[in-house]
């Protein structure tokens, strides 16, 4: 891969096709991009209050420098501000603002701000553009591509959005230096996902280069990135609205769901972190069940040790939680189908499959195993 010059990534759905460019700059490059896609010159871009002081004076400059006229928006941060009192709000500060079907929104963020923005773009007008400017390794690796948008609801998270494609994704590596290390690890975890799911030679590349991408490495983070985004694109192409292999991508996802739901969206736990968590979680009850190989669970461990990632509710302080209610809020993922939850399980590193074969028992089984703290890996501990 070059290392100058945004690195390109197509999207490929038709007529709403679009790309991801991935590089270190793109920021300052933004208003020229989207003046390539953009129907009018109206832009308002929302971003919240983390993001605002870095980067957000810098894409105004940059979208005025190419003629557009901005409106900006900055929210409170935190997963609370995916509600639907802010998405009023923000509907209604944009229409204020004179936002017209040909308008064009930017979301400058995280996930929370991608999925609130995006979910805004839906259904403002019913339906106008816009673009995603990720800042987060999560958003830049996951949340920014695929067109899922969502605000959560106190019945659990991402229950009320749709799927609304951007027209453009702009993920600047140089935004992430200014990522809290707990947030960058957060989102670490999604990338780990694309090896786990159907590539074992991207597991070992981590394997090798993982700490390099933590730790700020140009090179190895831009390969990381445009990894991930090829493994979604891909996903996504084949599988836009979720009807058979796009649920791979939700490997760890039910367990994670569960435990933020009864760990309460304060900030306690991170959503990348709960998917982290749930990702062992997944691969330890493959291997309960004798799907996978207990080595392979002991190599997922050996990442997680070097990387600083979780490998029991105790890493993330969450020993004393109630494992029957998180399993009775897993039941009330969107993922049940006729009352049985799907679980993503894996025959190996790099085998994931969808399955509805695991009981209530399974699942409180392998919490129970990783409630304590160091738990022996590859192998069931009793709690
Ligand atoms: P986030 O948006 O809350 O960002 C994490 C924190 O980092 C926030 O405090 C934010 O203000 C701050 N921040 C963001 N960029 C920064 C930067 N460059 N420098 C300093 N601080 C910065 O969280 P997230 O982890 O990006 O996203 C989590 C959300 O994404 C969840 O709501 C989850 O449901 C959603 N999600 C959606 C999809 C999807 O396909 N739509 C996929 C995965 C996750
Ligand atoms: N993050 C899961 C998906 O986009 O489908």
């Amino acid at each position: 891969m070059p290392a100058d010059g945004p690195h390109r990534q197509t999207v490929d759905l038709g007529a709403r096709s679009y790309d991801i460019l991935i590089g270190a700059g793109l920021l300052s490059e933004a208003g020229q991009r989207i003046a390539e896609i953009a129907k009018s010159k109206r832009v308002a871009v929302v971003t919240d209050a983390n993001v605002a002081p870095h980067y957000l004076a810098p894409l105004q400059r940059s979208l005025e420098a190419a003629d557009f006229t901005v409106q900006s928006i900055v929210l409170p941060p935190g997963e609370s501000t995916k509600c639907f009192a802010e998405l009023e709000r923000l509907c209604g500060t944009l229409l204020d603002g004179g936002l017209e079907r040909g308008s064009l929104i930017v979301a400058l963020g995280g996930g929370v701000i991608g999925d609130l923005v995006g979910f805004a773009a839906a259904i403002l007008l019913r339906g106008i553009d816009y673009v995603q400017i990720p800042t987060t390794l999560l958003a830049q690796v996951d949340s920014s591509v695929g067109g899922k948008t969502a605000i959560d609801m106190p019945q659990g998270k991402n229950l009320v959005g749709a799927f609304h494609q951007p027209r453009l994704v702009l993920a600047d590596s140089d935004t992430l230096n200014s990522l809290p290390e707990r947030e960058l690890k957060a989102g670490y975890a999604e990338v780990v996902k694309y090896g786990l799911i159907d590539r074992p030679g991207f597991f070992e590349w981590l394997c090798e280069n993982g700490p390099a991408v933590l730790a700020g490495d140009p090179e190895a983070r831009r390969h990381a990135i445009a990894v991930s985004c090829l493994a979604k694109a891909e996903i996504v192409a084949r599988d836009e609205r979720e009807s058979g292999a796009r649920a791979l991508l939700n490997l760890g996802h039910t367990f994670a769901h569960g435990l933020e739901a009864e760990a309460g969206f304060d900030g306690t736990l991170l959503h990348g972190e709960a998917v982290a968590l749930g990702k062992v979680l997944a691969f330890q009850l493959s291997c309960d069940k004798g799907l996978c190989p207990p080595a392979d669970l002991d190599r997922l461990l050996n990442h997680y040790d070097s990387v600083g990632l979780p490998q029991s509710l105790a890493d993330l302080g969450l020993a004393d939680l109630d494992l029957l209610r998180i399993l009775a809020h897993m039941a009330q993922d969107k993922k049940v189908k006729d009352g049985r939850l799907t679980f993503i399980l894996a025959r190996g590193i790099g085998e994931a499959f969808i399955t509805q074969d695991v009981s209530e028992d399974e699942v409180l089984a392998v919490l129970a195993a990783r409630r304590g703290s160091a738990p022996l890996a590859g192998r069931r501990v009793e709690a």
